[in-house]
């Protein structure tokens, strides 16, 4: 991957340890970088000298470089050093088909040590074993194993190949402010106290949404930016307090402009930084559709197991709580797994565990044995033409296994999605080294809090109603689809973006619907409601998760590998101790005054 190597000599070092080989036998290098393994024969010193592009071995031979072999006496683990010598060929017995230089090695003539190290608290070799805190506390080490510069430097190709093809397709550039106003993302803010406006606070931005839709009414027609966004939520291994964001913005599109051009930016993207070539368009699916087949509005497609719905098989059934769920607008739903021998007793139990956890009464199973009948605690209960129908309707063979939920349709779907995704991992159904790629579109623009009692933006408050369901917004608000689309990869939503609201009528009636305060949403963002009001063009846009799109391509397992200084769980930088107390100067200066906390809460 590093194409010019030229590039990297300076007056210390005239090569790369890792991109030398058999071609450059008897050449004099100078090579720069921190030392590995280390193995002192006696009269041979062997040392693996390392720089980012890999590892080369150094010989010290005293008949070759006195000085040198007395000096190599002195270095230790991750020393950083400086070695001047010859490439040699290794003889046959001794060539290391581990590493890419394993068949040269260097015999030194002259070493500079140009500092020592303390002794590592960890093993770089062997990262995987090693406590993740210990990682981020010493996170300078960390860094240097081949895993995190290999995970820094793919997020930064896909940095490179992003802004390479939005600068090919008319996108330019635009900062925003970082100190800002509250933006309607969802999440709590990070707030900024401001020292000159006491008792005023700035709030980080979660994304720079409102700034990008303005610079569209500013006549911009495309922007985009590799943005820094903060929101204070509960984390998790795809969320981080602070992350990044590949943001974009157009002018004069519909739905499709916007979908079709991230479809070329990420084909580009997996063939710049993966070398892998991927078919445009992706797959998509309806969210009804998502939910309905899969469980899930990021759904794995990457296996076909898909959930039905046998709601119509028990319209007449004497079964209450069939008979409960569809008298209460519920469906009955299934998954039908092909061998039943393939799950104990004690998984059937916790499915229903998990059922019960995620808000559903319960779980039924049914097993098919080899002669058609049921087996199941419901079977008694199940009519002959109930029987014939889930047999003839589910192509039902000997062995199979039914798992039903009867519920409200988001419940149903929901826990059958959950249990698909872990009967998926167990029977080993999905390919780990496929790149799914599918949107997901159609949203409900409101979804119901139950806890507050009132409508939520399903994206954000400035989305597009659908021109076909805009006719509910007062009638049945939960029936009105948004103009807005999902991008999954693998099972994880990788990035969310829609079609804008661009007239202030239709802005304020939705801002109406969502129950917030005119007066306060003038004194939040009037600045954006009053510049709707100067001839906006339609616009939309999308972001993707940088963090999350590397680690998928990177098959990482958290964001936090791909992050050069994350967070923990508690937000908490282990390397910096950040957050961190301040002096009480510094409070006095910006009004503040802290309150004691309970160590114990
Ligand atoms: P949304 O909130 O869906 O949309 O975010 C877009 C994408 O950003 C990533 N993401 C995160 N990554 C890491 N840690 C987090 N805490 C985190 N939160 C979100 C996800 C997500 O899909 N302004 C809109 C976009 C738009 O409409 O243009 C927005 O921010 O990959």
């Amino acid at each position: 991957m590093i194409k010019n190597e030229e590039a990297f000599r300076t007056a210390y070092r005239s090569n790369l340890c890792g991109l030398l080989n058999a071609e450059d036998a008897d050449k004099k290098v100078s090579l720069c970088g921190w030392v590995g393994k280390r193995r002192d024969h006696g009269k041979l010193i062997f040392v693996d000298l390392r720089d980012f592009s890999g590892i080369i071995q150094l010989v010290f031979d005293p008949s070759f470089g006195k000085d040198a072999h007395e000096a190599a006496k002195e270095i230790r683990t991750e020393f950083a050093i400086q070695a001047e010598g010859i490439i040699r060929p290794r003889s046959e017995e001794t060539v290391n088909n581990e590493i890419p230089t394993g068949n040269i090695e260097v015999f030194v003539n002259k070493l500079i040590i140009f500092n020592t190290s303390k002794t590592p608290p960890f093993n770089l070799d062997d990262r995987e074993s090693v406590d993740e805190l210990a990682r981020l506390k010493y996170r300078f080490i960390d860094l240097r194993t081949a895993e995190m510069q290999n995970n820094l430097r793919l997020k930064n190709r896909i940095m490179y190949a992003t802004r390479n093809f939005l600068q090919s397709n008319g996108f330019i550039e635009v900062e925003t402010p970082i100190l800002g106003k509250s933006t309607p993302e969802g999440a709590r803010d990070f707030l900024v106290p401001s020292r000159l406006n006491p008792n005023k606070f700035y709030a980080l931005p979660q994304s720079p949404q409102l700034f990008k839709q303005i610079l569209m009414f500013s006549g911009f027609d495309r922007i985009f930016q590799l943005a820094r966004c903060f929101r204070d939520e509960d984390l998790r291994a795809d969320r981080q307090p602070e992350f990044t964001q590949i943001d974009l913005e157009m002018s004069f599109v519909r739905q499709e402009d916007i979908t079709s051009m991230i479809e070329r930016l990420i084909r580009d993207i997996m063939l710049n930084v993966l070398d892998k070539e991927i078919q445009i368009p992706f797959k998509k699916l309806t969210w009804e559709e998502a939910m309905s087949q899969y469980g899930s509005d990021k759904p794995d497609t990457r296996f076909e197991l898909k959930i039905k719905d046998i709601s119509d098989y028990f319209k007449d059934s004497d079964v209450k709580i069939f008979k409960d769920a569809l008298q209460n607008e519920g469906v009955i739903k299934c998954l039908c797994v092909e061998n039943s021998e393939d799950f104990s007793r004690k998984d059937l139990d916790q499915f229903v565990e998990t059922a019960k956890k995620n808000g559903a009464g319960g779980l039924l199973w049914i097993k098919v044995d080899e002669n058609l009948n049921f087996q199941s605690p419901v079977a008694k209960f199940l009519s002959e033409k109930e029987k014939s129908d889930l047999i003839s309707g589910l192509s039902l063979k000997p062995k199979n296994l039914l798992l039903i939920i009867s519920d409200k349709f988001e419940t149903a779907c929901t826990v059958l999605g959950i249990l698909r995704t872990r009967i998926g991992v167990k029977l080993k159904m999905i390919s780990e080294d496929l790149f799914d790629f599918l949107w997901v579109y159609d949203f409900p623009l409101f979804e119901w809090d139950q806890k507050e009692k009132k409508y939520k933006s399903m994206h954000h408050p400035f989305t597009m109603p659908s021109e076909e369901t805009a006719g509910y917004l007062d009638k049945d608000p939960l029936k009105v689809k948004s103009v807005s689309y999902d991008i999954i990869l693998n099972g994880n939503e990788l990035g969310g973006g829609s079609v804008r609201i661009n007239n202030i009528e239709m802005q304020t009636r939705i801002l109406k619907l969502l129950n917030v305060d005119l007066e306060k949403a003038k004194e939040n963002f009037g600045f954006f409601l009053g510049a709707m009001e100067y001839g906006t063009p339609p616009h939309g846009g999308i972001a993707l998760g940088l963090d999350r799109f590397a680690m998928l391509l990177g098959g990482l397992k958290s964001i936090r590998e791909v992050i050069a200084f994350p967070k923990t769980q508690s937000a908490f930088d282990v390397m910096t101790e950040t957050p961190s107390a301040v002096s009480s100067e510094q409070l006095k200066e910006l009004h503040i005054k802290c309150e004691e906390t309970d160590p114990e809460q």
